[in-house]
């Protein structure tokens, strides 16, 4: 099975669109996201250009903050406490990387945590450690939602994920240790990872390097999921996995592009959403 996650994310924006209106009925106003670019990075303008798009289909306010390349610390950290401070803003997300002579780990922390969709806040990180009520990162957020609308039981289960980033590898661990599987947590450096990953019922790759995982990594019917994002020589977008090695062992398998990518920024609407009830019901 291919788990499609631009027909999964297609539905849960149109859902979110008829929330949102309503939305706009009950408190007078609508959810308000808020992006800032720095400079001119081409994979991050087309990100964000995504985001933006997002954010007008489902009906929320907010635009785009465009600064440059050569833009101070200050001017940045000023722009964030600005929008911190606006009661009409519920969401403000800085894409990343930042140009060198920006501290992300100073903006991360800049950001108000009840406005940090993103959920890389330390304060929300630390909240999801610790099953406090929090913001979660989108892109294990929506890789859980792949796997419950995919069908795939995860309480039980072993799972497998590649990758100790603080944006993906950990949070998603955490994810899924909460929903009961017994979670392994590996990487490039794993001794005999192949076998490791052979284990997973669930197997998460976010590790950055195309092709990695091969139909060996793979226990027949596993479900695979690929949140890899690497340019071929050619220039095209693929995975960590290699698709059409590992089509026919695993029992599901997320695409890219259109598997976890779509769904990121889904998440990322919905994070807008709670955030804005949370501030509206002042929690
Ligand atoms: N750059 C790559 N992915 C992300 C993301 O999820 N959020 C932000 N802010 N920047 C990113």
């Amino acid at each position: 099975m291919i788990i499609d996650g631009k027909v999964i994310s297609q539905s849960l924006k149109d859902a979110m669109k008829i929330e949102v209106d309503a939305l706009a009925e009950q408190y007078g106003r609508r959810p308000c996201l808020m992006v800032i670019i720095v400079g001119n990075n081409p994979a991050s303008r087309s990100y964000v250009r995504g985001k933006i798009k997002a954010t007008e289909y489902c009906g929320f306010d907010g635009h785009l903050v465009e600064l440059p390349e050569d833009c101070s610390e200050a001017t940045l950290l000023a722009e964030i406490d600005k929008l911190n401070n606006d009661p009409l803003v519920d969401g403000i997300l800085v894409q990343l990387p930042l140009p060198k002579h920006i501290s992300e780990d100073k903006v991360i922390a800049a950001i108000s945590a009840e406005k940090d969709v993103d959920g890389f806040h330390p304060e929300n990180v630390a909240r999801l450690w610790l099953n406090q009520h929090c913001i979660l990162p989108c892109t294990p957020k929506g890789i859980i939602e792949l796997l419950d609308q995919a069908g795939v039981e995860i309480a039980g289960k072993k799972a497998v994920v590649i990758g100790r980033s603080n944006i993906v590898g950990k949070p998603v661990a955490k994810l899924l240790l909460d929903r009961n599987a017994t979670v392994t947590i590996a990487h490039s450096r794993t001794k005999d990872l192949a076998a490791v990953c052979r284990e997973a019922d669930i197997l998460v790759a976010a590790v950055g390097r195309a092709k990695m995982v091969t139909a060996e990594y793979v226990k027949p019917g596993a479900a695979v999921i690929d949140v890899g994002i690497n340019r071929t020589e050619d220039g095209k977008l693929v995975g960590d996995v290699d698709y059409e090695a590992v089509l026919p062992v695993a029992g599901a398998i997320t695409p890219v592009p259109g598997g976890v990518g779509p769904m990121t920024i889904t998440m990322l609407m919905r994070n807008t959403i709670e955030c804005f009830l949370n501030r509206m019901n002042n929690k």
